[in-house]
């Protein structure tokens, strides 16, 4: 059973989280400030808190730290609601690792960052602009090397709008055999297309 290292916290998010991920998960932090500077990049095109959104794209896989096998039974132990879709891709709990991690370890307590990691995998009913802005951001610069296969399709979708894109991106996963699909990841759906109809 993994228990959670204290990060060495100073003034610098940045640092404090490359010094947190060591050489291990380097490649973890080299996406996460990606992912920060690209949400931070859509925050000044569509409006926002530009320091939240950093803050959320620096901490959001912050949670790659707890080996996947130890996740579903570390956020029992933490108090953290764990559905039937996490315990059958374990992964999927990763969101609300990070959002436990980022609060309890992070010292962070901007309720709209803590929901943006908290759901980037997913995104959830009803998703706030920074949950989207956070949602995309982790899209546009996925860790699976290469460029994205949808990429196009959600940058053209951006030109609309957050909800647009957000759809494509869900789209793109619907259409391929993922293994399960999360209930947050259907109720943003269905929440996104009356967003889009209104
Ligand atoms: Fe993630
Ligand atoms: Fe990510």
């Amino acid at each position: 059973m993994s228990t959670l290292k204290k990060p060495i916290l100073t003034q610098d998010l940045t640092s404090d989280i490359r010094n947190y991920l060591g050489s291990e998960f380097e490649h973890v932090a080299v996406h996460s400030i990606e992912v920060a500077d690209c949400a931070a990049a859509l925050v000044e095109r569509f409006g926002g808190d530009r320091e939240a959104a950093k803050q959320a794209g620096l901490l959001h896989d912050i949670s790659v730290v707890v080996p996947n096998e130890e996740k579903i039974l570390l956020a029992q132990q933490l108090g953290i609601d764990i559905c039937e879709e996490e315990r059958q891709v374990p992964m999927l709990s990763h969101q609300k690792l990070s959002r436990y991690m980022a609060k309890e370890l992070f010292r962070i307590e901007d309720s709209s960052v803590l929901s943006a990691i908290e759901c980037h995998t997913t995104l959830k009913r009803n998703p706030s602009k920074m949950d989207q802005l956070v949602f995309l951001a982790d899209k546009i610069k996925w860790d699976q090397g290469g460029e994205p296969p949808y990429l196009t399709k959600l940058e053209s979708a951006l030109n609309h709008s957050l909800e647009e894109a957000s759809l494509v991106y869900i789209d793109y996963l619907l259409s391929n055999d993922i293994l399960v699909i999360h209930p947050w990841l259907a109720q943003a759906r269905t929440a996104l297309i009356q967003q889009r109809r209104s």
